[in-house]
């Protein structure tokens, strides 16, 4: 089929549905929901047999549904409508929800139901809910939207009816936390409802700020401390007292200058002028980075927001890499959504500097693909969540690469105002893919499914399950590995090739120059990587489509319609 994707932005699960479809071989095309006239044109254009709207804001025009069939993914259970489907459903605390797929008509949500398929809740944020259970429900159903329509078959359901009216959209009002009165629990549900997006708005010291990444904290002594006060900081987290315990709040958005900005809480409070909390101990505060020992095997987790890599953060994992250098197998994982998305271009955005910012990240992570590139024992890179741009590159510094089947990854830099990139990929990626593949590779700009990437060898393998399944499924290899024969030998072919490579050139060459053209892109004249990464960290709303994305619009295509 002939299939026009209509977005508000191309977002995870839009790209995800992009990458399955098209590889059940169907043509596909996207247009950013810009306005009515902008569809209208795309719909003429590509002339397709269908739109899919994997992730919209507003109505689609009355004129397009009626002559174009449109299948709306609305992330709730069949009979669910309005646009806060999932904010309520975590909220709420809902135990089973769903994905609907339905038809556009005049009122939103109530047309024909194509297809549906459920899922099980999990006590978690609203975007891990969204980039997990919701996604892999959506693609189910979206195939069986589209298989009942290619068999010529009527809707599931005449109208998308049978519960209760369309929910409101989710005011602040409606996730306000009253300090005084709720218990850690109901707290905890409010920010992951309002999680990563638009956050639960409150205040510390006089200042407006929005809370993110909360989590439990365990029994901490506060008995002075009054509900919401700041007991404490931990990983730049800041522990706050609730009336029966506290909890965690990982990242705060504060205004900056006319811009919102989602920062590590610590770093958020200094931009404001507050005093730092306290350092406090903290082993279940988010965002560290936490090593496990099990025997050769050392394992070690970085499971922070967004999958960003501020300098703190980049230096505490080459820390802890260096610090496991005596490890047989060195195995690391990140988050279960993100793996890593590369420097952390928030932190970038809050600097006095940004290019001095950006330079100091890009040291920071290159440091540690550094400290892999060095470890003596055997590395393993355990992408669970989806990761972009130097993330990618970051894992390939390891000796091997295994992604949780259906992640999605976006390897290569050019979307961020064409920056060139580093983290060692000049080294890193020709040895897997050829020099040619890499350079395909880097002018792409266009997502990539994990088993995608494990064909051209990008990544050796690719394991399903969910990311508890596959982390455990990885600590079992690299177990094995430490206790098999064949990892002496792995080892000394490593020695080798490192040894031959540093000889043809030294890896602080590979880095010089890649730190060169990135100096070009935080300094010099084109200031294309500093606009892409405010409008990025802003989210402005797209003001046009580009042409990788929208095909119907390449003069090659239009010019082969005529
Ligand atoms: N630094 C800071 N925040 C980042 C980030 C980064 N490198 N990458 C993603 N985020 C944040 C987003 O701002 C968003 O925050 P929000 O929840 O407050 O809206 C959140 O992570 C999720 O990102 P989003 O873009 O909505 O996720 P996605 O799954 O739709 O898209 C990517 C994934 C990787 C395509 C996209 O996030 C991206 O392009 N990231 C930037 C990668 C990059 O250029 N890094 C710097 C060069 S190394």
């Amino acid at each position: 089929m002939r299939i026009l994707l209509l977005s508000h932005a191309f977002n995870s699960l839009t790209q995800r549905l992009w990458l399955e479809l098209e590889a059940d071989g169907h043509d596909l095309s996207l247009e950013y929901d810009i306005n009515d006239a902008t569809t209208r044109k795309a719909v003429a254009m590509f002339a397709p047999d269908l739109i899919l709207a994997p992730f919209l804001k507003r109505a689609v025009p009355a004129d397009v549904w009626q002559a174009t069939r449109t299948l709306i993914v609305h992330p709730g259970p069949s009979g669910d409508k309005g646009p806060s489907a999932l904010d309520h459903a975590v909220q709420e605390g809902r135990g089973i929800w769903g994905v609907t797929v339905l038809e556009a008509r005049d009122e939103m949500d109530a047309g024909p139901v194509w297809a549906q398929h459920p899922f099980a809740m999990r006590a978690a944020t609203k975007s891990s809910l969204y980039r997990r259970e919701v996604t892999e429900a959506a693609v189910t159903a979206v195939r069986m939207a589209l298989a009942r329509i290619e068999e010529g078959l009527w809707p599931l359901q005449p109208a998308n009816t049978g519960r209760e009216d369309a929910k409101p959209p989710m005011t602040q009002a409606m996730r306000r936390i009253d300090w005084a009165r709720m218990t850690g629990a109901e707290i905890l549900a409010r920010i992951r409802a309002a999680d990563g997006q638009p956050g639960v708005r409150d205040e510390i010291c006089g200042h407006e700020v929005w809370l993110h990444d909360a989590h439990e904290a365990g029994a901490t002594p506060l008995a002075r401390l009054t509900p919401g006060d700041i007991a404490g900081q931990a990983n730049e987290a800041i522990l706050r007292r609730t009336v029966d315990g506290a909890i965690w709040i990982g990242h705060l958005t504060i205004r900056l200058d006319g811009r919102r900005l989602k920062l590590p809480a610590t770093r958020a409070l200094e931009v404001l002028g507050l005093d730092a909390p306290p350092e406090i101990a903290g082993p279940d505060a988010p965002n560290g980075v936490r090593t496990e020992r099990l025997g050769p095997v050392a394992v070690i987790r970085f499971p922070f927001l967004n999958g960003a890599m501020s300098v703190t953060r980049s230096r505490k994992l080459a820390e802890a890499i260096r610090e496991a250098g005596d490890a047989r197998v060195i195995l690391l994982t990140g988050g279960p959504e993100f793996w890593c998305n590369g420097i952390d271009l928030a932190t970038i955005e809050a600097a006095h500097s940004p290019g001095e910012e950006s330079l100091a990240a890009i040291e920071a992570i290159d440091d540690v693909c550094l400290a892999l590139l060095e470890t003596s024992g055997w590395t393993m890179a355990a992408m669970a969540g989806n990761a972009g741009a130097g993330g990618v590159f970051m894992a390939l510094a390891a000796d091997e690469v295994a992604a949780r089947r259906g992640v999605v990854l976006n390897p290569h830099y050019k979307n961020m105002g064409n920056l060139y990139g580093s983290e060692y990929w000049t080294y890193t990626l020709p040895r897997r893919l050829g020099p040619e593949g890499a350079a395909a590779l880097m002018d792409t700009r266009m997502p990539l499914l994990a088993r995608q990437a494990a064909k051209t060898g990008l990544v050796d393998r690719v394991i399903g399950g969910s990311p508890g399944d596959f982390e455990a499924a990885m600590i079992e290899r690299a177990a094995a590995l430490a206790a098999g024969p064949e990892l002496d030998a792995m080892i000394g072919a490593k020695h080798a090739r490192r040894a031959a490579d540093q000889a043809a050139r030294p890896l602080s060459d590979y880095r010089a120059e890649e730190l060169r053209r990135m100096r070009l892109n935080f300094f010099g004249f084109d200031t294309s990587y500093h606009v892409a990464r405010l409008n990025f960290i802003t989210a402005v709303p797209k003001s046009r489509t580009p042409l990788h994305l929208a095909r119907h619009r390449q003069v090659r295509r239009v010019a082969a319609a005529e």
